[in-house]
Order: structure tokens, then sequence, then C-alpha cells
């Protein structure tokens, strides 16, 4: 059986922990490509030395050559400037834009059939800039925030209540901002409702606390987060390479899903072999509507500039 061949676009600390990842779950062979010399190709290299001690059986390899990543399954995009502690993932829009709109010319071009994981910020409207660009089918490009966010809010419950975080199913859905939308009613730990257990201070207190769970790590480390955010990516992709049928929140091309009229945003979605197989339509009550189209009204913000910065460059 031939290997799925995974690129990751960006050797910076994302995209370079998303490789160790995908690389230490045998998802496939990984390309590692950046723009600056030397840098894929090094910590390709590292990652490979690894293999031994986890038992890799693809290859792992570095390069700035896009034919390096003909033909990918999957392409993994985590080129793009991450921000610095007093700017928001807004602030990224004009430089990050240009850097999708290159790389998504190549993924058109040189992996013609591969599924796109958009995670570089701000991460809904860099997604819409990836479909656009590529004229891809929306199935088969999505974007990672919703696995980060809702892991961030699973732990932060799990720590709470003392229980082990995989018990916690956490559903979290909108834009990638200040303004996603946790959603507590939806939320369980091994099938007891949340609100069940749970009182209204620790709830609020968390929610807050995940919504702003990028800045409280750029303020710690001056720089942004990449462990969780590589795991998210990575999870999205074996959902697609395993056509596992996983459930999760990503995001996704909505055509009237929830209200929204031709939109990507943070949704729950199967994800299978088919990319983003079906958004799942929860039942939403009226603050829930009200969160969700305050969160889709900024992103919708955001892809008004991003068309502006294309429709110029
Ligand atoms: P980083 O600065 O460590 O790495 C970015 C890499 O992209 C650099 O090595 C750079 O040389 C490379 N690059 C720039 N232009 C390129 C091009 N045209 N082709 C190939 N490579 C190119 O940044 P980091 O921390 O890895 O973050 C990457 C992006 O992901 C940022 O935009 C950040 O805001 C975003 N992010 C999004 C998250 C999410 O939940 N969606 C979570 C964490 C980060
Ligand atoms: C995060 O949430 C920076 O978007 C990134 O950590």
């Amino acid at each position: 059986m031939t290997r799925k061949k995974i690129t990751v676009v960006g050797a910076g600390n994302v995209g370079a922990t998303t490789a160790q990842i995908a690389a230490g779950r045998n998802l496939g062979d990984i390309v590692l490509l950046d723009i600056v010399k030397g840098l894929a190709e090094g910590k390709a290299l590292d990652i490979s030395q690894a293999g031994g001690v986890y038992a890799f059986e693809g290859r792992v390899t570095g390069t700035m050559d896009w034919q390096a990543a003909a033909d990918s399954d999957i392409v993994i995009i985590t080129s793009g400037m991450p921000r610095k502690p007093g700017m928001s993932r807004d602030d990224l829009v004009a430089k990050n834009t240009e850097i999708v709109k290159s790389v998504s010319r190549n993924i058109a071009h040189y992996c013609p059939d591969a599924f796109v994981i958009v995670v570089c910020n701000p991460l809904d409207a860099m997604v819409y800039t990836a479909a656009k660009v590529t004229g891809f089918t929306p199935s088969r490009v999505m974007g990672m925030a919703g696995a980060l966010d809702a892991a961030r809010y699973a732990y932060f419950i799990a720590d709470e209540l003392g229980v082990g975080t995989a018990d916690v199913r956490a559903v979290l859905m909108g834009g990638h901002g200040d303004d996603m939308v946790p959603l507590p009613r939806y939320t369980s730990v091994a099938g007891i409702p949340l609100l069940e257990w749970i009182d209204r201070e620790a709830l609020d207190r968390i929610v807050d606390r995940t919504r702003k769970g990028g800045i409280e790590i750029v303020n710690l480390l001056g720089y942004s987060a990449y462990y969780a955010p590589a795991a998210g990516a990575v999870r999205m992709a074996e959902a697609i390479l395993r056509d596992s049928k996983a459930v999760m929140s990503c995001c996704a091309w909505c055509d009237a899903e929830y209200g929204i009229d031709g939109a990507f945003v943070g949704v729950p979605v199967v994800l299978g072999a088919g990319g983003v197989e079906r958004v799942i339509e929860l039942d939403l009550n009226d603050q829930e509507k009200s969160a969700l189209a305050e969160s889709a009204s900024h992103v919708r913000e955001l892809v008004a500039q991003v068309e502006i910065i294309l429709a110029d460059s």
C-alpha cells in the first residue's frame, strides 16, 4: 500500500511540531516546506533522527521546493506571521493574506487533489483566502481552530472538576477570536451534562479563559502557542486520512447552516475521507444564536478586508 503524503507548509513552531506529531502517529510521508534556507531541512533531519525511538514508518523531508510536495494528500498551511504581545489575530490579516495567497497558488498547481487544513491567523479569513485562491470545493478546505479551542475548554473544565481531560466532550463554535462561542449546554463529562456538575461562577470563568486562551500563552511566552495547535491540526489530518468520521468543530463552509449564508466559520462537523462530510446543526437557543451571529459577522468584516487585499494584489 502506498503511504499517504502530508505537506506541512511553514517549518516554524506550529509547522515543525505538526510534522513531528504526524510522523509519531505514522500518518505517512511528511514534507516540511519553508522559504527560509536550511530551516525545513534542519527540522526534518532532527525529527527523522527520532524515528528509531518513535518507530516512524514514513520519511520526513525538509525542502524549499514545491516540487517535493507534489500530489500530497493533505497540505497543512502554518506559514504565517504569529502575533506578539499587544497584537490581536486580526492584526495579521494583511501580511498573512499575501502568504496564504502565494502558498494556495502552489497548492492548486502541485497538489490539485489535496485536502487543505489552514492554521494561520486570522484563521477564518485565511481559510476563505485558501478556498478562493485554490478554487477547491469547500469540503476540501477547512481551518484548525475548533479542535484547539475545544481542547483548551476541555482542559480547563477537567482541571476545575478534577476529572480526566479525555472524558470531557467540549463543544464550541464560531470564529477563532475572542467572540468564539463555547456551548456548555452541549458539553458533557463522560455523558453527564456539564451544567449538572459545575457552578455558574466557575463556568463563566472557564468560558472567559477559553476565549482568551491564545493571548494567555502569548503573554507568558512572548510568542504564540504551538503544541496544542499542532495536535489539533494532526487530529484533523488523521480523521481525513483514516476516514474516522470524527466529530469536532472546525472552520468549515456554511451554505445556509445556522442561518450563515456562504461563509467559513467554526461549526461542528463530521471529518472523514471526503473532508468536511457534514456540518452538524445543533438546536441553539436565542442567546447562543445571537453569539454565533455576532462572531460570524466579525468573520465577514475580516473577509471584506481580504477581498480588498486580493483585489489589489
Ligand atoms: P512561526 O513564525 O514560528 O512560523 C511561521 C513559518 O512560516 C516561518 O518559519 C516562516 O519562514 C514560514 N513562512 C512564511 N512565509 C512562507 C511561505 N510563503 N512559504 C513557506 N513558509 C513560509 O509561526 P508559528 O508560531 O508557527 O505560527 C504560524 C501561524 O499559525 C501564525 O499565523 C499563527 O498566528 C497561527 N496560529 C494559529 C493557531 C490556530 O489555532 N489556528 C494556533 C497557533 C498559531
Ligand atoms: C492561539 O489561539 C495564536 O490563534 C493562536 O493560540
